[in-house]
This record gives C-alpha cells, sequence and structure tokens, in this order.
C-alpha cells in the first residue's frame, strides 16, 4: 500500500502539475503574445500539433484524474460519507469536482472549438465569395469567442482545484 501511495502521488503530482501549468502558460503568456500576428499563431499551432502537444495533455489529465480518484478512494475508505463530511474530505472533493469540470470545459469546449476555428479561418483565406467570406468571418468570431469564454473559466477551474489540493489537508 506505501509504495501504491508513493507511486499514484508521483504520478498524481508531476501529471497535475504539467497539465495545469502548461494551461497557465499558454491561455496567460502564449495566446495573448500571438493574437496580434495570426500568420506566426498558425505555424506554432502547426508546430505544436505536429509534436502531438494536445494528445499529450489529453493525457496527463487522464493521468491527474485517473491517480487522484484513486487516491481519493484510498484517503476515503471507498468515498465513504463521513470522510467528505470533514473539512479535509470536502475540500479534496470540491477540488476534485473543479478539476474534472476544468477537464470537460478545456477537451469537451475549448478545444473542438479552436480546432473548427482553425478549418474556419483556412476555409476563409481560400474563398473570393463576399457573403461566403462574411459568413465564415462571423462563424469564426463565434467560434473563437466561445474557446476562448470556455479556456478561461476552464484555466479558473484548474487554478481552484490546484489550491484546494494545497490546502486541503490543512483546513
Ligand atoms: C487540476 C488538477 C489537480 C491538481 C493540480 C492536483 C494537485 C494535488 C496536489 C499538489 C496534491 C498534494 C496535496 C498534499 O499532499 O497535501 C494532491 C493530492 C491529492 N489529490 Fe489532487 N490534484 C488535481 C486533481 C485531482 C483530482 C481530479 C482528484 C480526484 C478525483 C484528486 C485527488 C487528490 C487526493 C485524494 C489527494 C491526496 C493524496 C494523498 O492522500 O496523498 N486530485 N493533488
Amino acid at each position: 500500500m506505501r509504495a501504491e501511495l508513493l507511486v499514484l502521488r508521483l504520478i498524481h503530482i508531476l501529471s497535475a502539475i504539467m497539465w495545469v501549468g502548461s494551461t497557465m502558460y499558454t491561455s496567460f503568456f502564449l495566446v495573448p503574445a500571438l493574437s496580434s500576428s495570426p500568420a506566426v499563431m498558425g505555424q506554432v499551432l502547426a508546430g505544436l500539433q505536429r509534436r502531438r502537444s494536445l494528445l499529450v495533455l489529453q493525457i496527463v489529465a487522464a493521468l491527474t484524474i485517473l491517480s487522484g480518484l484513486r487516491l481519493l478512494w484510498i484517503d476515503s475508505a471507498g468515498f465513504a460519507a463521513g470522510y467528505f463530511a470533514s473539512a479535509t474530505g470536502r475540500t479534496f472533493g470540491i477540488s476534485a469536482g473543479a478539476a474534472i469540470l476544468a477537464a470537460v470545459l478545456s477537451f469537451g469546449v475549448a478545444q473542438p472549438a479552436m480546432a473548427r476555428a482553425g478549418a474556419v479561418a483556412a476555409s476563409l483565406a481560400a474563398s473570393a465569395n463576399g457573403a461566403e467570406r462574411e459568413r465564415l468571418t462571423s462563424e469564426l468570431n463565434g467560434l473563437r469567442r466561445r474557446g476562448t469564454v470556455a479556456s478561461t473559466v476552464a484555466v479558473g477551474f484548474g487554478l481552484l482545484a490546484a489550491s484546494g489540493m494545497a490546502i486541503a489537508r490543512y483546513v
């Protein structure tokens, strides 16, 4: 059990650092720095796609959640209600919920919207028809807005989860 706990904690904390850290870096620095030059942004995104960065982040988020669920199962002796009535149990539970919401928003809403925005931007660049360009521009703006809102809220939930996990033992 002790060896399992050590391995789970290592997987959980290293994958959580990578997931939340890279999401924060992307939202706070990378996207704002590149948003003024769409051509450079396109090149950087293509480079990240070649390195399968999205797949890596999805795996890392899944590792965080799965190791977290197993740790929670062990700590709460099989999700016993009494554990979640304590301040520590409640804080771990709420933080876990926030982390899962962050994953759903990030991979279920923001990423698909951004991927679709990339395809619409390519069609827009290739289209010469005025009405078609107007329709594509409005679709692109809507997708970008949805992607930005979803990823900002996801970063908020990720930060909430990380903060809760950090203090749960001491509340
Ligand atoms: C944003 C994602 C997450 C981050 C940044 C994160 C971070 C952390 C950190 C830093 C700790 C160590 C706290 C300490 O030892 O005092 C921890 C522990 C823990 N986390 Fe998370 N976590 C995340 C997601 C999750 C999820 C999704 C779950 C459950 C479904 C979970 C369940 C747990 C549990 C039960 C512990 C205590 C482990 C133990 O008893 O040693 N975490 N987490």
